[in-house]
């Protein structure tokens, strides 16, 4: 905490008045840092997560002077043995917290997500941010079959994939996006994949709510559809990308007997569907 402090003095912070637990994260803890001078955020990994932090840290440090609103990262620190990421503090509230207090707003909302995956992906990557990164396609073991036709369709210019654009994870005054948070999956690839990676969260990881929170997403899915095409246009060869991203949903969600919050039986039933039905529309 010393280290904290001494680095909170170095930003001019001044002195630690609050900190509290922010609620939400899946992955990490996320302090909320309030001090004389302005509100930091805190992101502390679990244990062992070095490299992970480092690369995140190296993402948001390039994502500075972009147009993608990433938080500034200040410092990489380690904190009783885990590395944690002080980082500047978004102003507003995540678009799924919109969402639900102005639900006429979802294409919208949507919209602005979509525009900004779009840029995202048209951003160039230099190559020390690219040496950094490992591909897309190493996020999962792969059949052989699927893991050839991938690498058959992908693009050769590879983006900088946030593989993880949901509406817990971006940030809004109400007004703009102010934050795109949580660069742990970040990768290089194709951007097919990261649009297939959203959609898939979109449609099969909202758990079972109730019929109007699904209508409500779905409405919020269009406005995201149109957005990132209104920037990109249409993309082809979706189903591959679609079945990847409902194995990689299977990985990240299914059940562990280290995971509280994983998918039911019944998701995992439908994400399986979903695996198949995309696999047959390529043949496998
Ligand atoms: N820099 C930040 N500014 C504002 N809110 C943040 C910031 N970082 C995290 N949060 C809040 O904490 C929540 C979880 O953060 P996130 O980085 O997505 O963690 P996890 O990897 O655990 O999902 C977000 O939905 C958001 O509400
Ligand atoms: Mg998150």
């Amino acid at each position: 905490m010393a280290q904290l402090r001494e680095v909170l003095r170095r930003l001019g912070a001044g002195e630690l008045r609050r900190a509290s637990l922010v609620r939400g994260g899946r992955h990490t803890q996320v302090l909320r840092l309030e001090c004389e001078g302005g509100t930091y955020g805190l992101r502390v990994f679990p244990p062992r997560q070095e490299e992970l932090a480092r690369r995140e840290y190296l993402v948001m440090r390039h994502l500075q002077g972009t147009r993608i609103p990433a938080p500034e990262p200040h410092a990489l620190l380690t904190l009783e043995g885990r590395a944690a990421i002080l980082m500047s503090w978004c102003p507003g509230r995540p678009m799924a917290t919109e969402l639900m207090r102005r639900p006429w707003r979802a294409c919208h909302l949507g919209a602005s997500m979509g525009r900004l995956q779009a840029e995202l992906h048209a951003l160039d990557v230099p190559p020390e941010l690219r040496s950094a990164l490992p591909s897309w396609l190493e996020a999962i073991p792969l059949d052989p079959e699927l893991r050839c036709l991938l690498e058959r369709v992908s693009l050769g210019r590879e983006s900088l994939l946030h593989l993880d654009v949901h509406p817990f994870n971006v940030m809004t005054d109400g007004g703009r996006v102010t934050g795109l948070l949580d660069w742990a999956n970040a990768r290089l690839g194709d951007p097919r994949a990261d649009w297939a990676r959203t959609l898939s969260i979109l449609r099969l990881d909202v758990g079972s709510r109730p019929w109007i929170v699904v209508a409500l997403v779905r409405l919020f899915e269009l406005g995201w559809r149109w957005g990132y095409r209104s920037r990109r246009g249409r993309l082809a060869h979706m189903p591959a990308f679609l079945a990847w991203a409902g194995e990689l949903l299977l990985r990240d969600r299914g059940p562990r007997p280290d995971r509280q919050d994983s998918l039911s039986p019944a998701e995992v039933a439908r994400v399986r569907r979903w695996i198949s039905t995309w696999r047959r529309r390529v043949g496998l």
